[in-house]
């Protein structure tokens, strides 16, 4: 384990931005992960893919890069199997070692950019499933006193794109470990119109959990930008959700307004149809913008700052906020 001084954090997160830390750490193990939080100069930012952060600053302390590898079956019924995974392992591998093994729950999750340990954070989800459907508990270490505290699924107190790790414990554990409950006998979730679509449109009227990782993993590559090629963090805010009276008003000044009924009564608004509607979708603003296919996720067209972004993030919220009444909330990790 080698501290590293005045290091480049630009590989090491989705963005590409030309950042760097004051001190740089990679862990193995959760023995590492122990020495190197006694050993480490505050303040601390645990980084898994960085596929869900802006950062707008260089690092003044360390960072702790968690690089825990390793996948099993932890136990097996005729039914289920629980599989095992440490937070350094890279999300798509695990998505695609699951579909080896015949284990059916992660397809929908295919081509997520990121860590295994990041992704119960923000509850990742995509196409009619979230990592709450198939998370059974995790590790994780108390960054304090090195203890590693096991967290069950009503613990973690998931929402949509939101848990107890971003709220109540921000900031006071990591990741060492996740278990997730996958099927062996698979129902797949075909209800998201374009996988259904994709499906169809290749006669496949039977689907095994690959054909509907391969469906998804096609339906992102046409919409999202790939990372590696133009810098990203995905989806930039949350799909805000507005109440039934809201609504209304909403919908009787825009009765095209795209919304998914919840409940209460209220609704669900992509916010990419919100920017859309306020002419951003596709426009460049000095080196960063709006992606041309899908305007909820903000791109680096290469050189931009990670506060050029966040200046751009800010602008394109107040005309979502003057156009419509609604506020868009960040949901990448702005540092
Ligand atoms: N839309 C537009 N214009 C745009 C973008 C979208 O009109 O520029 C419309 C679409 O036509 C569609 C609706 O908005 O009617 C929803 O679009 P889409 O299906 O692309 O999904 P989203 O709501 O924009 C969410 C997640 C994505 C996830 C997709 C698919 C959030 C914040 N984002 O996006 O997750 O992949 O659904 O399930 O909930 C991420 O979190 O980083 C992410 C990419």
């Amino acid at each position: 384990m080698v501290f590293l001084t005045n290091h480049s954090l630009t590989p090491y997160h989705t963005f590409g931005l030309d950042v760097r830390t004051a001190f740089f750490v990679e862990i193995k193990s959760t023995e590492e992960l122990r020495h190197a939080l006694a050993q480490s100069t505050p303040p601390i930012l645990l980084l898994g893919g960085g596929s869900n952060m802006l950062l707008t600053r260089d690092w003044p302390g360390t960072v702790i890069h968690m690089m825990e590898k390793g996948r099993e079956i932890s136990s097996e019924n005729e039914e289920e199997a629980i599989i095992a995974a440490g937070a350094g392992e890279n999300w798509h591998e695990l998505v695609l070692w699951t579909l080896d093994q015949h284990l059916g729950g992660l397809e929908n999750l295919s081509l997520i950019p990121g860590s295994v340990g990041a992704a119960p954070i923000q509850n990742i989800g995509a196409y009619g499933v979230e990592l709450t459907d198939v998370f059974d508990h995790l590790e994780a270490m108390d960054l304090e006193t090195g203890v590693i505290r096991v967290f069950d699924h009503d613990s973690c107190h998931f929402g949509y794109r939101d848990s107890v790790f971003k709220n109540e414990y921000k900031g006071k554990y990591a990741i060492t470990r996740v278990f997730l409950r996958l099927k062996k006998n698979p129902v797949v979730n075909t209800g998201y119109g374009a996988i259904r679509d994709l499906l169809s449109q290749e006669g496949i009227t039977t689907p095994t959990i690959r054909d509907v990782s391969r469906a998804v993993i096609g339906i992102r590559r046409s919409k999202l930008p790939d990372p590696a090629v133009l810098g990203n963090a995905g989806s930039f805010f949350k799909n805000p959700e507005v109440s039934a009276g809201e609504l209304q008003r909403l919908l009787e000044a825009f009765p095209h307004l795209i919304h998914y009924p919840l409940p209460d009564g209220g609704a669900k608004i992509p916010a990419g149809w919100l920017i859309e509607q306020c002419g951003w979708k596709g426009k460049r603003v000095g080196n960063t913008g709006c992606h041309a296919q899908q305007s909820l996720v903000l791109v680096n067209y290469g050189g931009a700052t990670g506060q050029e972004i966040w200046a751009h993030a800010q602008r394109v919220a107040q005309s979502v906020k003057e156009t419509f009444g609604v506020e868009l909330m960040a949901e990448v990790n702005v540092l």
